[in-house]
């Protein structure tokens, strides 16, 4: 089989809690990005941006972001619930936020160019995957919050965060997950 289609077939994802914050190589993640901005884009808009998030802003964003914001949302906090607010983007090696920031346009909608940030997000994910990373798409509670969304360049009235992606080096093989039924959602007109 071609070996492009097998990796899509069989590819998937390591979740953030099982992967291992190594090191990513650092033509790995040009190639990953250059992919990742490598997609389809109705009139060429480029509604979305990427921020690599790595080495110590990963500690810095969580103290100064994910630990506070998460203890504003839940004062009933406990200590260790904060600590692993604080280091979750410390589970990987780096973490690419991607933001969708809609264009004004007189004929492209914006439900477009956030399918087109998905596909920003997806790529990236396969990309990171097929060289062997550990990856994983998050959007988890910090997608939705403004100062995470400053924090990577977006505006809170306008931008959206499609989410994070986790890439890190794998402990072991990650187990399959339930896929739909080909019957279920792939429909033929044929006349
Ligand atoms: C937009 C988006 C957001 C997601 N956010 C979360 C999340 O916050 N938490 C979670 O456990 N999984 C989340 N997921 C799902 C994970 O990526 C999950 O591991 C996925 O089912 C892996 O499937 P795969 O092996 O087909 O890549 C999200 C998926 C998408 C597309």
């Amino acid at each position: 089989m071609n070996e492009i289609i097998n990796f899509l077939k069989t590819r998937r994802s390591t979740t953030a809690k099982t992967m291992i914050s190594g090191h990513i190589n650092e033509s790995d993640l040009n190639d990953i990005l250059a992919c990742g901005i490598r997609v389809p884009d109705h009139g060429a808009l480029n509604p979305w941006s990427l921020t690599v998030i790595k080495y110590k802003a990963r500690y810095r964003i969580g103290k100064e972001i994910l630990a506070p914001e998460f203890v504003l949302n839940n004062p009933e906090a406990t200590e260790e619930e904060i600590d692993f607010e604080k280091n979750r983007f410390l589970r990987a090696s780096a973490v690419i936020a991607v933001l969708f920031k809609p264009v004004s346009h007189p004929k492209i909608p914006s439900w477009e160019m956030e399918l087109s940030t998905g596909a920003v997000c997806s790529n990236i994910l396969v990309a990171a995957q097929s060289l062997g990373y550990a990856a994983q798409w998050l959007t988890e509670w910090y997608s939705y919050n403004d100062k995470m969304i400053k924090v990577v360049g977006g505006k809170p009235e306008t931008d959206k965060l499609a989410g994070f992606i986790y890439i890190g080096d794998k402990e072991k093989e990650p187990v399959e997950r339930r896929r739909p039924k080909i019957e279920n959602v792939i429909n033929y007109l044929t006349e």
